[in-house]
């Protein structure tokens, strides 16, 4: 059995907790939050004993993993700190704010033949693996050109009531870095090669209560000629399913998050809409999905099979690389908040 720590009792907490409770290889022997009261009520919740410095749950006396699910500045930090104690590490999304960071922290698992993992749940979704498989076997053919857009919801409250949302240095910025990376992982994913173009604009357009952006849109061109165009931005009403199309050789591809249509040419249609898996998530949101657990799976799998999971410390390097890209073709023409 696998002694699991998680650090960080915030909301993305029920994820990651049930899942392990579910989980047959793993068990839950700790949690971590400076803040106390979180710390004591997810400590009672799962009957485990509660910690309010990560470097008393993070010891190889204690834990064989720990989960790290904390505000981003922090996740190179205590990642490393992790690895350095010789426990392996599963973070949320995204693995740090600048590449570089996660850069040496891929290194560092490696040195020390430690798994490191990176939550991108939304693979996981039925949706994404039927239009990965397809794309893998070679039926869709190469992406000529894709789109994706997130058009969600972010009230004021959701940045004035948390300490470290919507600030450059603790966030690393807004809508791409915290939301849209899901869709743009995804994205990236299908297409599977190399970017060598980015343009991006941003601004802050709804939310003159934060510094971030509210907003950003782009274009990317990969190595193989494929392109990506994106756009996303948190003003809209309610949180509607990310939507990716894709323009294939061989046909179209429409995922509306957990429902995929591919349309090959010869006039074939293939769809899927996604099941839920029974698992009840005390305070999960529509928007997370319900496929952490099948990611955690995988990620305890690789530890006790000593192989790489597979959304690797390395493989999440590339949407890193991305976003850190985009951020930096669009933050020279920032439009700040209109205060
Ligand atoms: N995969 C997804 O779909 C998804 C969805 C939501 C959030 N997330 C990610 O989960 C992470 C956490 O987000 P959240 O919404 O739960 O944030 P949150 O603010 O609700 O929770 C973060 C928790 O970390 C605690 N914390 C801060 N500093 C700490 C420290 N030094 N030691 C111990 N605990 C500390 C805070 O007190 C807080 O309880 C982020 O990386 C976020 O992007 C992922």
């Amino acid at each position: 059995m696998l002694r699991v720590g998680i650090v960080g009792c915030g909301n993305i907490f029920t994820m990651h907790a049930t899942s392990c409770y579910h989980l047959e290889n793993a068990n839950l022997v700790g949690v971590c939050d400076n803040k106390k009261d979180r710390a004591d009520a997810s400590a009672a919740q799962y009957g485990v004993p509660a910690y309010y410095d990560y470097r008393e749950l993070i010891t190889p006396e204690k834990v064989d993993v720990v989960h790290i699910c904390v505000p981003h500045y922090l996740h190179p930090v205590i990642t490393r700190y992790a690895l350095e104690q010789g426990v392996h590490v599963l973070c949320e999304k995204p693995m740090s704010i600048d590449y570089a960071d996660g850069e040496a922290n891929v290194k560092l698992a490696e040195e020390k033949g430690l798994r490191y993992g990176v939550i991108f749940q939304c693979r996981y979704n039925d949706a994404s693996q039927l239009i990965k498989k397809n794309l893998d076997n070679g039926r869709l053919g190469r992406i000529i050109s894709a789109r994706c857009t997130l058009t969600w919801s972010r009230p004021d409250t959701y940045y004035s009531l948390s300490d470290w949302k919507g600030t450059w240095d603790k966030e690393g910025g807004g809508v791409i870095i915290d939301q849209a990376i899901h869709s743009l992982d995804l994205a990236n994913w299908f297409i599977n090669d190399t970017p060598i173009e980015v343009q991006a604009s941003m601004a802050n357009r709804g939310h003159a209560i934060m510094e971030v952006e509210d907003t950003a849109e782009g274009f990317i061109r990969y190595q193989n000629g494929a392109t990506l165009s994106f756009w996303a931005m948190n003003n809209y009403g309610c949180d509607d399913p990310i939507e990716i199309r894709l323009l294939c050789e061989n046909g179209k591809v429409i995922m509306d998050y957990d429902h995929a249509v591919i349309t090959f040419n010869d006039g074939t249609l293939l769809q899927v809409e996604q099941e839920p898996d029974g698992i009840h998530y005390e305070g999960g949101k529509d928007y997370w999905g319900f496929r952490h657990i099948r990611q955690i799976a995988d990620f305890y799998n690789a530890v006790e099979q000593r192989r790489e999971p597979e959304i690797s410390g390395r493989e999440a390097l590339k949407i890193q690389k991305l976003v850190c890209a985009i951020y930096q073709a669009g933050k020279d023409g920032f439009t700040p908040p209109n205060r």
